[in-house]
């Protein structure tokens, strides 16, 4: 498709059209995408293009130490094996990082958000008890390893020095303004500086110094009331708080709020971890705000500053902005490390119609536009632990659940997928539909150009939808959504050092109704200037695909299929048989051994 006629055919064209100008395109422009687009499946495997092969890297409970007990289905759950879900892959792979240590070794970080507890325990998780709560809490977190490419593509290296298993029970400090503060002081413990573990683990972020940040998303699942008459405050209810939690883990009393109240506003966090160094502490960083974190991408203004951009994955919840304090220096290594101490939380605020317009980031600083006691914040500590009661008081925009944010390769734009809001029941600018089904992907730059900026333009890049089903309304998505590349949700989002943009869903796989011809999830790959969109990958059934790195040479491509066979839905991916499925991290490449996507 030419850009002109994508320009045409969609609602988006007048800011596309003062975004780029009109210059003509080049061949490699037009002819990024270089794969056959595949169709939709409703198979239980992983489906690539013609000419590209995908294999499992690494699944749910293999062993990261050759004295680890392999993967043991419906296993029986005592202390041998509460101990052995910390020396195996944690469970329900999502955002992952490649750090390279030579030519063929990396180390690999990996997420593991949540577990199934229908899956791994001989009752289905129907009867919770104290062992399953702890074997559950060793199987989250994250995982950390060294993979070692060989002739046959990539191996987990096990007893690497740098394998290492962080989860809900690993001690992290806690750093910046909201250290020690009272609301994050715990019987355990009094000075409100250290935590045990970190929790739903959703995406990632890597920074240029060479750490590994991991997103603390759904935190509220984990933690429940004894005290069926607890008196929830605001706080703890717009984080999602509730008498039950979705686990059953209120068994321990450090996750029962009824005895330890303050322990929710100890997650919700970013997370520094640094994978080179095995026994480092892992660092939660609360400059960057609390809220559902789902990935953070990092982009250096031009004046050396770190701006990371950041989701709350939640209906009508917001866009975030960090702006460091101090500036990326590579030559001083040692002072980057803390670059995400300190710095400016904003918000975003967006205006416009016909799919563009404009928008603000308003710094939620104590002090300034209401955050002060009359609205009661009394510090900058309270306004960073509850950054969605903050934001919401200075006027940010309500989204149709934020999931990744992405920089191209230029650190020019940044895209954003809205995955979805079935609660959205007023529309606006940015979140156009009502009852939101599909999900849309936006975009901005920063004016100027320079990511300090605290005004940018943006506009839709795509509206998924279902043209077939809606042909003429605002759900059959924008023009560059055909009955050939149809899907719904999109989630995660990357770009690949050429440009190209890769789109991962995780939605509604039912292929039926509303999402009638989309099949699985699946991954799409789109030209951001042309606007084409093709599908690249389809996933295994009731799996999402979430997750994406690649290797240095962009030959080998990692991605995430995660809780395949969810909620006892027929799946046996990836072993076959009667295997109860298991989130993989795969491996892509091309049996031409070129570029993935070329
Ligand atoms: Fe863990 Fe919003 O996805
Ligand atoms: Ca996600
Ligand atoms: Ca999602
Ligand atoms: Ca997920």
């Amino acid at each position: 498709m030419k850009r002109r006629e994508f320009l045409k055919g969609s609602s988006a064209t007048l800011a596309y059209i003062s975004f780029f100008g009109l210059s003509p395109l080049s061949a490699k422009e037009q002819n990024l995408l270089g794969f056959k687009a595949i169709p939709i499946s409703t198979q239980d495997a992983v489906i690539v293009p013609d000419g590209y092969e995908v294999k499992p890297l690494i699944s749910f409970g293999d062993v990261l130490f050759s004295d680890a007990m392999p993967f043991n289905e419906k296993k029986n759950i005592n202390q041998a094996t509460i101990a052995n879900a910390t020396r195996v892959f944690g469970d329900n792979n999502d955002g992952m990082s490649l750090f390279p240590l030579d030519n063929n070794r990396y180390i690999l970080a990996v997420n593991n958000e949540y577990i199934n507890p229908e899956l791994i325990f001989a009752d289905n998780g129907k009867n919770m008890d104290s062992h399953k709560v702890a074997y559950e809490q060793n199987s989250l977190g994250v995982s950390i390893f060294e993979i070692r490419q060989e002739k046959d593509g990539f191996r987990v290296v096990l007893d690497s020095p740098y394998n290492r298993r962080i989860t809900a029970h690993t001690p992290m400090q806690i750093s910046g303004v909201a250290k020690g503060h009272k609301s994050m002081q715990t019987q355990a413990d009094k000075k409100g500086e250290l935590v045990l573990g970190t929790l739903n683990n959703c995406a990632n972020g890597q920074t240029p110094w060479g750490t590994y940040l991991t997103c603390e998303e759904n935190f509220d699942g984990f933690f429940g009331a004894s005290d069926a008459d607890y008196k929830f405050t605001e706080s703890q209810k717009r984080y999602g708080i509730g008498v039950k939690s979705n686990y059953g883990w209120e068994l321990d009393p450090r996750f029962d709020i009824s005895k330890n109240p303050n322990e929710p506003n100890r997650f919700g966090w970013i997370v520094e971890i640094d994978p080179y160094n095995p026994n480092s502490i892992p660092i939660k960083r609360t400059a960057l705000g609390r809220f559902k974190h789902e990935n953070i991408e990092i982009v250096l203004s031009r004046e050396g500053y770190v701006v990371a951009y950041m989701g709350d994955d939640e209906a009508n919840e917001f866009l975030y902005k960090f702006v460091s304090k101090e500036k990326f220096d590579s030559k001083n290594p040692q002072k980057n490390k803390n670059l995400l101490e300190d710095g400016v939380l904003y918000v975003a605020r967006i205006q416009g119609e016909n799919l563009s317009g404009e928008g603000e980031w308003i710094a939620l600083s104590y002090g300034q536009n209401g955050l002060d006691s009359k609205n009661g914040f009394h510090s900058q500590a309270d306004i960073l632990i509850n950054a969605r009661l903050a934001a919401s008081i200075v006027g940010a925009t309500p989204m149709d659940r934020p999931e990744w944010i992405a920089a191209d390769p230029k650190g020019e734009f940044i895209y954003a997928t809205l995955t979805n809001n079935k609660k959205r029941a007023i529309p606006n600018g940015a979140n156009p539909r009502e009852k939101n089904m599909y999900g849309q992907i936006i975009r901005w730059r920063p004016n100027r150009k320079n990511h300090l900026s605290t005004k940018f333009k943006w506009d839709i890049f795509l509206l998924a939808g279902n043209p077939m089903q809606y042909p003429n309304d605002l759900r059959k998505g924008t023009s560059n959504i055909t009955s050939e590349n149809m899907f719904n949700s999109p989630d995660g989002l990357k770009f690949d050092k050429f440009g190209r943009l890769w789109i991962q869903s995780d939605g509604d796989y039912s292929n039926k109704g509303d999402y009638a011809g989309m099949g699985n999830n699946q991954m799409l790959c789109a030209n951001p200037i042309t606007g084409e969109v093709k599908r690249f990958l389809t996933a295994p059934i009731a799996s999402e695909v979430t997750g994406i790195a690649f290797s240095q040479d962009y030959k080998t491509m990692f991605v995430g299929i995660q809780h395949p066979g969810e909620k006892l839905a027929p799946s046996h991916y990836p072993d076959g048989g009667d295997s109860t499925p298991r989130s993989t991290i795969v491996q892509i490449t091309k049996k031409d051994g070129g570029v993935i996507g070329s």
